[in-house]
């Protein structure tokens, strides 16, 4: 078979790293990372979540680059090319699957983003509110406001996907995501110098293993997938637009350390905060939005800073949005036939219907709950947790044994050398360790087994 004639492609090397940690970078890193970590007792937690990105998610990581870049497909029809006429592909309908379900909650968590550009801290009471907690509660529980801010969302994503992926995602990511680490950097120098902060930082960094459940290793797991956008095929997609000069290992390596570096000082900007501000770590999804706004009112330039993060904080969640929808779009055009721009309208639509479900589920809603979760909830919790990990495990025993050492090397390689023991240490881990440690975190995390 031959490639498809007309397939967009990326530019530059530094285009695909920046757009594979465009894809990774995101809400994740800053607006889940340091909730999650919160809610699951701090050090302990960051611990096995950094144990889980190194011996899973780098695999899986270089796994799904290696797979979209030989078959050149999208991530359902990327199996039916390389093992034709097996189950393989219905791995690539768990990952369009998921990117429904995140994709869903992602857009309405990314319009509290965008309403959060439009406040001034400095003056909350211009706002109708005394505090920001009470500001943040009464804005993500009002049946209309939320949804116009995440619709808002929607439609750029679409809009971008549309524009096509060289255009639209290399250049925007390019820029702004090193804006983005230099004003991380600058929050985490304010909360750092905060009084109290070293609390918070003995929370991040000193285990107690005593505080994670199960079920935060499960969370974790779920998390090393989210964060580094695995386990559902963008990174296939991704891969199958990845020039063949590239190098696999480098991309992966790349965006791994990045996309960890950029949690971790997110979650020092934040984590440290709270407890500065004498608020819960545990408060749940709204941790950044009612932390952050005090952060930005103790510095001077507050209001400035608060604008800048907030839209870069929207930006970045942009270039993670598309590449969540381009795993649907490229579905839906490649292996469904449909024009792309009927695709790419009809996902958002649907993606972004479902989304004003969760978001109600804040709000009017918030009564319907399924095994105790809200459906915003639990659309994160079914989609992190488990379509993530089950597909991530899916994808390794695919490269580990359907594909094998020889065209896994090949693919690697491409003409070059490779060192020998590097192969054996992947192989071993797409094959044994990697898929054997998520199987058995799933079902002890979920609770099969005791
Ligand atoms: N990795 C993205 C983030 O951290 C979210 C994402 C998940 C993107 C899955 C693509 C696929 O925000």
């Amino acid at each position: 078979m031959t490639a498809i004639k007309g397939r967009d492609s990326f530019k530059s090397k530094f285009g695909v790293i920046a757009a594979a940690a465009g894809s990774a970078i995101g809400l994740g890193n800053i607006w889940k990372f340091p909730y999650i970590t919160g809610e699951n007792g701090g050090a302990a937690f960051l611990f096995v979540y950094l144990a889980f990105i190194a011996v899973i998610g780098l695999p899986i990581m270089l796994s799904e680059l290696i797979i979209g870049r030989k078959a050149h497909r999208n991530a359902i029809g990327s199996f039916k090319k390389l093992a034709p006429a097996t189950l393989w592909k219905y791995i690539g309908i768990f990952g369009v699957g998921a990117a429904f379900f995140i994709l869903s909650f992602y857009g309405v968590v990314a319009g509290w983003s965008i309403r959060y550009i439009f406040i001034a801290f400095s003056d909350l009471s211009y706002n109708g509110a005394e505090s920001v907690n009470a500001f943040f509660n009464s804005f993500i529980k009002n049946p209309l406001q939320p949804l116009i801010y995440q619709l808002i969302f929607m439609f750029l994503t679409g809009l971008i996907v549309i524009i096509g992926v060289q255009k639209g995602i290399e250049k925007f990511s390019k820029i702004l995501m090193p804006i983005l680490l230099v004003l991380i950097i600058v929050l985490d120098i304010r909360a750092l110098t905060l009084p109290g902060a070293s609390d918070g930082l003995r929370f991040l960094f000193h285990p107690d293993f005593g505080k994670l459940s199960f079920e935060g290793v499960l969370v974790a797991l779920g998390h090393a997938f989210f964060s580094l956008s695995l386990g559902m095929g963008t990174l296939i997609t991704y891969g199958s637009y990845i020039n063949k000069k590239n190098n696999l290992i480098r991309v992966a390596i790349n965006v791994t350390i990045a996309d960890t570096l950029i949690a971790i000082l997110a979650g020092i900007a934040i984590i440290p905060a709270v407890f500065a501000f004498n608020l819960e770590p545990s408060e749940g999804p709204g941790l950044i939005f009612i932390t952050l706004p005090n952060v930005f009112k103790s510095m001077p330039g507050g209001d400035f800073f608060s604008v800048l993060f907030f839209v870069l904080l929207t930006i970045a969640a942009l270039t993670s949005a598309i590449s969540i929808l381009e795993v649907v779009v490229a579905y839906f055009s490649e292996e469904l036939k449909m024009k792309r721009r009927v695709a790419t309208v009809f996902a958002t639509v649907l993606i972004s219907l479902l989304g004003i479900i969760c978001s109600l589920s804040l709000g009017i809603y918030s009564n319907y709950t399924f095994f105790g979760l809200n459906v915003f909830d639990l659309l994160d919790f079914i989609s992190a947790n488990i379509l993530l990990p089950i597909g991530g495990m899916l994808i390794s025993l695919f490269v580990g044994w359907s594909l094998g050492k020889y065209k896994v090397f090949k693919e690697i390689a491409h003409g070059g050398s490779l060192k020998g023991s590097f192969l054996v240490i992947f192989m071993f881990l797409v094959r044994f360790l990697a898929p054997l440690a998520i199987f058995f975190v799933f079902i002890k995390g979920v609770g099969l087994i005791d």
